[in-house]
């Protein structure tokens, strides 16, 4: 889809159902596309500088085909130079705020507030709003930047902001490490005149994928081994070549997919350093992987058994493998317990799992090692799983993307034929997942809307 055509329609409707009969042990390669949550983020880098940016590795999803709409409503020349490769340009910001049509619609624009105080002084940017997954506000980046000097005035739908001369450094105690709120930061203090300090930053590997680009722009950053980061403030910065990290949400996916299965799937570009504490959990449930010349590939050693896996900020469980584990952990034998401490309403499409036979029971208990954040309130964030279960095709309607890769998943094992709908949320953050499971042997067909 074109910049054009995702724009005109941004979220509105799907293009086609899809159609997959499970039972199939899925066996083949892939090749894992760059990173939707690094990428989006490093074209927002873009506009730092006045200078070209060419970035490699750049998966062709709607997500980035919105991303790269709002850049240039905001002056970005975007010109790809291969199927994965862009560049962006900004020699100059001619608008410094973006329409009211991206409200609610990604979490992207509110990262664009320090690049713009930057380049402009000012900016108005659309407010993402609350999803499926649990409200998602966005304090800690208000905060933060009202400590770098930003004057900002929050209205319902969007936040106006401005800054007299430039952002100033300051020490920036996160509350929690969030991803957004550390990489808004980042932006804003990379240009900002003196250091500033972030405390209990978050440190994922699309994080760290951002600071090597920004630090290949000119950008002085120090990453201390507590979780602070340190930035201390240049004036300019210059074009960058790039190329992004492998998104490590696919290729877990794709290995759920091949251990569920019981076939053998190698992900080529997938990088063990990124998947740590993944693949130990693979292993705790009967899995397996191996280093290939071009990737990793996994399987299933052994008939697999319950585990037990709380979701935490990097180097943690990431809460974005939690739906195809908790689908796996359906073909388990014995009772696995999951504890969602990241969003606090994250199992809602474990609903539809439960009519395709799934045994799965929410409570809003913390069932994990250590009580989380949302201890003694009323979400239901922790998730029994017992198996194994047999799971029989259904009609699912997907929810929120990484529920759409569960949903997947759960057809993939279960008897007969599912039929997915709500396949635009899936396409906005994998890149051809049709072809690719299709690829790896998976009976799946598509009929357009
Ligand atoms: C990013 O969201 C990702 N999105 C998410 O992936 C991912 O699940 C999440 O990080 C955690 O890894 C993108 O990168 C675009 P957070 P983000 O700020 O940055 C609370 C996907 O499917 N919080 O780390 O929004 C918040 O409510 C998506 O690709 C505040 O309370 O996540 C949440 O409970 C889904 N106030 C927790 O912190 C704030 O100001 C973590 O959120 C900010 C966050």
């Amino acid at each position: 889809m074109n910049i054009v055509s995702a724009l005109e329609q941004p979220m509105a409707a799907d293009r086609h159902t899809y159609s997959i009969t499970g039972g199939v042990p899925l066996e083949g390669s892939v090749t894992a596309s760059g990173a939707k949550n690094a990428v989006t983020k490093q074209l927002v880098a873009g506009l730092l500088t006045d200078q070209p940016c060419v970035l490699h590795g750049v998966p062709r999803i709607l997500e980035v085909d919105l991303v790269l709409g709002m850049l240039a409503e905001l002056g970005t020349q975007v010109t790809w130079l291969g199927e994965h490769s862009v560049q962006v340009h900004t020699p100059e910001v001619r608008e410094t705020s973006l329409s009211a049509m991206y409200s609610g619609v990604n979490r992207i624009p509110i990262l664009m507030m320090g690049p713009l105080l930057h380049r402009r002084g000012e900016t108005i940017v659309p407010l993402p709003g609350g999803c499926t997954i649990g409200k998602r506000p966005i304090d800690f980046h208000l905060e933060g930047l009202r400590q770098m000097g930003a004057d900002i005035a929050e209205h319902p739908t969007s936040v106006k902001v401005h800054v007299d001369d430039r952002l100033t450094g300051a020490h920036i105690d996160l509350p929690f490490p969030s991803v957004g709120a550390t990489e808004n930061l980042l932006l804003a203090a990379v240009r900002a005149s003196g250091t500033t300090v972030i405390s209990n930053a978050a440190v994922e590997p699309e994080i760290v994928d951002l600071i090597l680009m920004l630090q290949k722009m000119g950008a002085l950053i120090t990453i201390n081994t507590d979780r602070t980061i340190m930035v201390e403030g240049v004036r300019e910065l210059r074009g960058v070549e790039h190329t992004t990290i492998a998104d490590r949400i696919e290729i877990a996916s794709f290995a759920a997919a091949a251990i569920a299965t019981d076939g053998c799937i190698e992900v080529r570009g997938a990088r063990q350093e990124h998947l740590v504490t993944y693949l130990n959990t693979l292993r705790h449930i009967g899995g397996d992987f191996a280093e290939t010349k071009d990737g990793l590939a996994f399987w299933r050693a052994r008939s697999l058994t319950a585990t037990d896996v709380e979701t935490g900020v990097h180097p943690g469980f990431m809460t974005d493998w939690q739906q195809p584990l908790t689908v796996l952990l359906t073909q388990a034998s014995g009772t696995s317990v999951v504890h969602e401490t990241i969003y606090e309403d994250r199992f809602g499409y474990t609903e539809q799992l439960r009519a395709m036979g799934a045994s799965v029971d929410l409570t809003t208990r913390c069932l994990g090692a250590v009580a989380c954040r949302f201890h003694g309130r009323d979400f239901q964030h922790t998730a029994k799983i017992s198996g194994t279960r047999r799971l029989l095709g259904a009609d699912l309607v997907i929810p929120d993307l990484r529920a759409g890769f569960g949903y997947v998943l759960a057809a993939l094992v279960a008897d007969g034929t599912s039929t997915i709908s709500g396949t635009r949320y899936l396409e906005r953050g994998y890149e051809q997942p049709v072809a690719k499971l299709a690829a790896v042997g998976a009976r799946i067909t598509t009929r357009p809307v």
